[in-house]
């Protein structure tokens, strides 16, 4: 236990964290989901779940990684006894890391696809009516994303074999403050687009008839995905983290930057879809499709979009990062592998099974055979799975053995450690209460709409 790597700062853990929770979920799957449940009141919505499910869920991940120095299986091993079944939550946020890094790889494939397309000149070399149709070629086409998902891997399992302090630690030191820079670079020409106005009366006032049920679950369900929480990655990060540092106060950190992301990136597209009089709720193709047709218009286009889905693809790379590194620090702790050999066996196995997601788009098996066969291709079965029901499964997991099964006194101690002693107590309580009872009742709330009983 001793031997294990730990962060060298504060900054290190906090941005390869928050490297981690702002992803695809945070640029793509967040601004398209606000536009489908009609923005302002699905926003606030959003930020309710984030505050009261997702970051005492982040808090509790976090704890239980740290408490232990262990990644998931053995955290859960160890504070359990012998034999018991809660090992198998551990097991399977292993499960969920592999299922969802295998077609993360896809989608970050699309972003440098876009990046050459726009680079050499095709993106803006098209007409912007046929600019989605680009989209559709390239999504059928097996050899451009398999290539891809090989280029990806091949960046993901390079950081990987750097280790703790040399992989994760500097490529979050390098590429966050890159993201950062470019995202605000993006939002800051969005703010001087016509449509500024109306993106923000769209985010930011509460239509109350524009959202259902299913999408005040829908943000619960997204809240999860984006910080990261339910598949062991925020509790391997937190197994390399000091008993110096705060958990709530990085936590916090973590989930509040997160979340600014995701609205930021809000911020970034809609201006560019109300100036151009787009529909708001065209779904996943918002912004392979509708940005990308819309960018084509803008002077410097070519230059927009080479920085809006390079911004995607950095957000891609670190949150596969945290993915791999759940499984290599499963194979270390747990195989008792070298870093190295661990690396590479799980990033062949994460590839492989991301081969049929690359080619889901296609005309043979793996795309229209089991679309026509089930009603899905394997890349949308593999994220049905694991956003549907790997997910919450490991995060009602989680939180009840941390609010209900851990014993008291360490729990305090764990969770206190590294916080001003005038802030615990009531952090502590106010954590507690929402793990103990929002967490659980909301989360099953989602599985009784996923089973359609609600
Ligand atoms: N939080 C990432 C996103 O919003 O895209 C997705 C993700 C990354 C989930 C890493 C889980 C994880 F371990």
């Amino acid at each position: 236990m001793q031997n294990r790597a730990q962060w060298q700062s504060r900054l290190g853990f906090v941005l390869a964290a928050t490297g981690s929770a702002v992803g695809l979920g945070n640029i793509w799957k967040f601004p398209y989901i606000t536009g489908m449940n009609g923005g302002g009141l699905f926003v606030l919505v959003y930020l309710f779940c984030i505050a009261g499910v997702g970051i005492p869920i982040l808090a509790a991940e976090v704890l239980l990684g740290r408490a232990t120095a262990q990644s998931p299986v053995g955290a859960f091993r160890s504070l359990s006894r012998e034999g018991s079944p809660w090992v198998l939550v551990g097991g399977l946020g292993v499960l969920t890391a592999g299922t969802i890094l295998s077609y993360y790889g896809v989608v970050a494939g699309w972003c440098l696809d876009y990046v050459l397309l726009s680079a050499t000149g095709r993106l803006t070399a098209t007409a912007p009516d046929d600019v989605p149709s680009l989209f559709g070629e390239l999504y059928a086409d097996p050899a451009r994303n398999v290539v891809w998902l090989t280029v990806f891997t091949a960046a993901t399992v390079w950081v990987i074999l750097g280790g703790v302090r040399k992989g994760v630690e500097r490529a979050s030191l390098i590429l966050m403050p890159l993201f950062f820079l470019t995202l605000v670079i993006l939002v800051v020409h969005s703010g001087t687009l016509p449509g500024f106005g109306e993106a923000l009366d769209f985010l930011f006032t509460p239509r109350p008839e524009n959202l259902s049920p299913a999408g005040v679950l829908e943000a619960l369900g997204h809240s999860f995905f984006s910080l990261s929480v339910a598949m062991g990655a925020m509790l391997t990060y937190g197994s390399y983290l000091s008993k110096k540092e705060s958990i709530p106060v990085t936590t916090l950190t973590v989930g509040t930057l997160d979340t600014l992301v995701a609205l930021v990136a809000c911020l970034v597209l809609f201006p560019i879809i109300f100036t151009f009089g787009m529909e708001a709720s065209a779904g996943p193709g918002l912004v392979f499709m509708s940005i990308p047709a819309a960018l084509v218009q803008l002077p410097l286009g070519a230059l927009w979009s080479i920085l809006f889905f390079a911004l995607l693809f950095l957000a891609a790379w670190t949150s596969a990062i945290s993915l791999l590194e759940v499984l290599v620090a499963y194979g270390i702790d747990e195989w008792k592998l070298s870093r190295k050999v661990s690396t590479l066996l799980f990033g062949a196995i994460v590839y492989l099974f991301g081969i049929p997601s690359a080619l889901s788009g296609g005309e043979g098996f793996f795309g229209k055979g089991l679309q026509e066969a089930t009603g899905r291709n394997w890349f949308d079965w593999f994220d049905y799975v694991a956003s549907n029901w790997f997910l919450p499964l490991g995060g009602l997991g989680i939180s009840i053995f941390v609010a209900w099964k851990l014993e008291d006194g360490l729990r305090r101690a764990a969770f206190g450690e590294g916080t001003p002693e005038a802030w615990q107590a009531r952090l502590y309580a106010g954590w507690l209460m929402l793990l103990r009872y929002l967490a659980p009742v909301a989360i099953v709330a989602i599985f009784l709409h996923v089973i359609g009983v609600i």
